[in-house]
């Protein structure tokens, strides 16, 4: 297994305690493969993502219980040293804002050659040949051009390039892409996204994908994770997920994905709003919300499977009435 993530556990500290953002989140990882992790605003997509590359491991204000296993290290018994060979190397992140994630008084040339010379054995000129190789892969036009550049003078899309080529230019196992395309337009995400994707599949690099959109898992990845309020409540095959959903969470939000012929018509959305992951709740976190609920799910939380967690392929849901 390539990633392992058992029993996650993910609480922020603050002075009046610690708020647990996610709970007993699992998820295996294989080789070449695709997971999408989708859910609502808050519902812990990109705490649970941070833990799973060890980005919180060292966090002061983190605790992180259950264990990550990346080919069967863990990453949070893993020392700071360790992990930053693995970042970059081997696993590489996409985030929402690439601005962020580049230093903005640096050009874009330096930053690559930095990132490639620190992981592999490399002179300049071979290093800049590889970065150009990466920036036409990528579908950058004048890649010597967009290398003499700093971050500021680059469009979204183009840093959003540029941050895939510096993600794949060490060929890593894995991509964590944290909402890659929400802060671009929507003609500019869906080419952004099927680069990525792409990619991945010709290098066999696995893709862990972010998104609160239930329209993009469907188009990229194989495997969905659907969290709610911290916690998974439905996993399985892509289109298990989305062709035969078991959680009512689920249908709620194929229900309100908007489709061609759906035209002007208002979609429905699910009423409400999500419980903050770290609320106190005996019962399911979905219930004040779910058309469903009887009263088992005022007091009692469904589990999930446990067969889910360890395989693959199979689907299972945490809802008492799941079928
Ligand atoms: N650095 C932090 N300190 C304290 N609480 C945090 C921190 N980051 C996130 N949280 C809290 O943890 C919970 C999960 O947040 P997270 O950012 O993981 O959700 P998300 O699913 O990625 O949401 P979004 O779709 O808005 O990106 C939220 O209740 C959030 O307020
Ligand atoms: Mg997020």
């Amino acid at each position: 297994m390539l990633i392992q993530a058992e029993n996650l556990h993910v609480g922020y500290r603050s002075g009046t305690g610690t708020a647990w953002a996610v709970k007993n989140f699992s998820l295996a990882a294989t080789y070449a493969d695709s997971v999408g992790i989708v859910g609502e605003s808050g519902s812990g997509k990109s705490t649970a993502a941070l833990a799973l590359m060890g980005l919180l491991t060292h966090r002061r204000d983190c605790v992180v219980k259950g264990d990550v296993f990346f080919e069967g290290r863990s990453l949070l018994r893993e020392a700071p040293a360790g992990l930053r060979k693995l970042w970059g190397d081997r696993m590489s992140m996409v985030f929402q804002d690439p601005m962020s994630a580049l230093n903005p008084v640096m050009r874009i040339e330096e930053q690559i050659l930095e990132l490639v010379r620190c992981h592999r054995r490399m002179d300049k000129k071979k290093a800049r040949d590889l970065a150009i190789t990466w920036f036409n892969d990528v579908g950058l036009p004048d890649p010597q051009n967009i290398l003499r550049r700093y971050p500021h003078q680059l469009s979204g899309g183009q840093l959003q390039r540029v941050m895939i080529a510096m993600a794949l230019i060490c060929e890593p196992d894995v991509i964590f892409a944290d909402e890659p395309t929400t802060a671009l337009d929507l003609t500019i995400q869906s080419q952004i996204l099927s680069i990525l994707t792409r990619l991945c599949a010709d290098f066999g690099v696995t893709l862990v994908l972010v998104t609160h959109d239930l329209a993009v898992v469907a188009e990229t990845t194989r495997y969905t994770i659907v969290m709610y309020s911290g916690s998974i409540v439905e996993q399985g095959k892509t289109e298990d997920v989305l062709g035969r959903p078991q959680h009512p969470y689920t249908r709620g939000l194929i229900a309100a994905m908007p489709r061609i012929e759906t035209g002007t018509q208002r979609l429905p959305a699910i009423a409400g709003a999500p419980m903050t992951p770290s609320a106190e709740w005996s019962g399911c976190r979905f219930a004040p919300r779910c058309p469903m609920a009887e009263e088992i799910c005022q007091k009692s939380r469904p589990g999930m499977a446990a067969t889910a967690r360890e395989n693959l392929a199979s689907h299972a849901a945490a809802c008492h009435f799941a079928q």
